[in-house]
C-alpha cells in the first residue's frame, strides 16, 4: 500500500512545523506535551507558538490546539522553548519570549531580546495573562543576547532553581542558573560550563535518575568527528557534580535534538526529543503535504553503576503489541512494528533495499542506500564495545534503534513508498511485533 507518512507512534502536527518538546510534565491527571509550533507553515515560517497534547496513559493523545502565541511586546517574535512546573492546583509554564529589533544588528551582541516569561494554567490549555520575570539586563554581563530555554525545578524547601542556555560574549556555550524562593523573584546564582565546547548551549535540563544528577544540553558549534557530533548540532548529557563530566550524546542518528525530561507519578524519568534538527542538509518530503517533524516516543531513563544512562521506549508502548512473529529473514513487516532481537558478534539487517543496519568489530552503522527514502541522509555510526541486542521501533516514516539495552540509540526519519517492508538479515534472532497505532484526537 502507498505510504502517506502519517505516523502511528510519534506525535506530529496535522499542519505546520514542530520543533522542541516544551513544558513536559504530569499535572492534573494528565501527561502534558507542549511543543514549539509554527502552525502556519511546514517550513517553520510565521509565528512561533506552543502547541499542546495531553494524555492520561501515554497512548491516547488529544491535541488541544495552539495554546500560547506571541501577543505581548516581550514575546512578539516567538514564544520560544521552556518548561512546565506543577505547583499545587496550577501548572506554571516558563518560556523565552524572543524579540528581534528592526535594524542593522548582528543579533548576537545586540538587536535581540530574550525574556523569561511565565503563565499559569489550571487545565493545561487555558492560560493566565503573561508576566515577564527576567530581561536581558538581568543576565550576567558576560552573556551575549542569546540566553534562553528556562527549565525550573525545586531544589529544596523554598529554594527553586532555573537553568538557562547561553552564549557568552566570547562565543562560549554555557548554562546560567537563577534561584528563587517564590518562583516569582529570581536572582543570578551560578555559571556552569567547560572550555572549548561550542559557542551556544540550547535547551538545558537538570535532573536526577537513581539519585545521580545530570545536565542535558544541546550544544552548537562542536566540530564533527567520525563517531561523535555527526550532526550539525549535538545533544547530550554531563554527569553533574562539582564539575561537568563525561559528555555523552543522547542519540547518534540523523534526527534528534533539544530533548527534555520529566517525572511520571510512579517516579520514572522520561525523555522526549525533537526528531529533527535545525539547519539540516537533508529534507522531509512531508513538507509538500503540509507538515514537518515529529517527537520521539517517550524514553525511560535508567542509570548504571558507572553513572551512564540507558534509554528504552516507555513501557506503556508494549500495550500496543498485537501479533508476535518469530523473526525469519525475508519476511515482510507492516508499519508500525517493533523488532526485538538478540544479536551475534556481527549482524546485518537490510530493510527494503533502502536502509542497512549492521554491526561488526565494535562499530554499528546505519546507512541509507536509496536517496528517495533517505532524502539526503547517508551514514551514521556508533561505537559499541559489544552489541548484545537490538530493538527497533519502526513507524511509517521514522525509526528509533536501541542497541545493547539502550546504551546507544539512533533515530532517523525516512520516507519509504510502501507501508510494508521486506526484512533480510543475518545474525539476529527474536521477535517481530505488529503494533496498533496510538490513538490521536485532534480537538482544536
Ligand atoms: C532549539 C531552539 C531553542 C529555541 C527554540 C525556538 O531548537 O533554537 O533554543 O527556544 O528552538 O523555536
Amino acid at each position: 500500500m502507498k505510504n502517506n507518512w502519517r505516523q502511528k507512534l510519534h506525535l506530529e502536527p496535522m499542519n505546520g512545523w514542530l520543533n522542541d518538546p516544551n513544558g513536559l510534565c504530569f499535572f492534573g491527571g494528565y501527561y502534558h506535551v507542549y511543543f514549539q509550533y509554527a502552525p502556519e507553515s511546514p517550513l517553520g515560517d510565521g509565528a512561533k507558538c506552543w502547541g499542546h497534547w495531553q494524555s492520561s496513559d501515554l497512548l491516547k493523545w488529544t491535541f488541544t490546539g495552539t495554546v500560547l502565541r506571541p501577543d505581548i511586546p516581550e514575546d512578539r517574535d516567538g514564544v520560544y522553548s521552556g518548561c512546565g512546573f506543577p505547583d499545587g492546583d496550577v501548572l506554571r509554564l516558563f518560556y523565552t519570549g524572543n524579540v528581534k529589533e528592526e535594524g542593522d544588528y548582528d543579533y548576537i551582541t545586540s538587536g535581540r531580546g530574550a525574556n523569561v516569561i511565565t503563565v499559569s494554567t489550571e487545565n493545561g490549555h487555558d492560560m493566565s495573562s503573561k508576566r515577564v520575570l527576567l530581561r536581558n539586563e538581568d543576565y550576567p554581563e558576560f552573556c551575549s543576547c542569546h540566553v534562553r530555554d528556562p527549565k525550573v525545578w525545586k531544589e529544596s524547601d523554598e529554594k527553586y532553581l532555573m537553568v538557562l542556555g547561553a552564549r557568552t560574549l566570547r562565543d562560549e556555550g554555557c548554562v546560567i542558573v537563577f534561584r528563587s524562593e517564590d518562583l516569582e523573584n529570581w536572582e543570578f546564582d551560578s555559571l556552569h560550563g567547560i572550555p572549548d565546547f561550542g559557542y551556544m548551549w540550547e535547551c538545558p535540563d537538570y535532573f536526577t535518575v537513581g539519585g545521580k544528577a545530570f545536565l542535558s544540553i544541546s550544544p552548537q558549534g562542536i566540530p564533527h568527528e567520525k563517531y561523535k557530533f555527526q550532526n550539525v548540532y549535538s545533544s547530550g548529557y554531563f554527569k553533574a557534580g562539582k564539575e561537568l563530566k563525561d559528555y555523552t550524546e543522547w542519540d547518534c542518528g540523523f534526527d534528534f535534538y533539544a530533548p527534555q525530561t520529566f517525572e511520571t507519578p510512579d517516579g520514572r524519568r522520561l525523555l522526549i526529543g525533537w526528531m529533527g534538527i535545525g539547519d539540516i542538509p537533508y529534507t522531509n518530503p512531508t513538507t509538500e503535504l503540509g507538515w514537518q517533524h515529529c517527537l520521539t516516543v517517550p524514553r525511560e531513563l535508567t542509570v548504571k553503576a558507572d553513572g551512564s544512562l540507558r534509554q528504552a521506549p516507555v513501557r506503556e508502548l508494549e500495550k500496543l503489541r498485537r501479533d508476535s512473529l518469530q523473526l525469519v529473514s525475508g519476511m515482510t513487516a507492516e508499519f508500525p512494528f517493533e523488532l526485538c532481537a538478540e544479536t551475534t558478534s556481527r549482524f546485518t539487517l537490510d530493510m527494503g533495499g533502502y536502509l542497512v543496519l549492521s554491526y561488526a568489530d565494535g562499530e554499528f552503522t546505519m546507512s541509507f542506500t536509496d536517496d528517495e527514502v533517505g532524502c539526503g541522509r547517508g551514514v551514521r555510526k556508533a561505537l559499541l564495545f559489544a552489541c548484545t541486542d537490538i530493538r527497533i521501533l519502526a513507524d511509517t516514516s521514522s525509526l528509533e534503534v536501541y542497541l545493547s539495552d539502550g546504551e546507544k540509540v539512533l533515530s532517523s526519519r525516512f520516507y519509504p513508498a510502501d507501508t510494508s517492508v521486506k526484512l533480510t538479515f543475518s545474525g539476529l534472532s527474536g521477535t517481530l511485533y505488529e503494533l496498533d497505532g496510538m490513538e490521536m484526537i485532534y480537538d482544536e
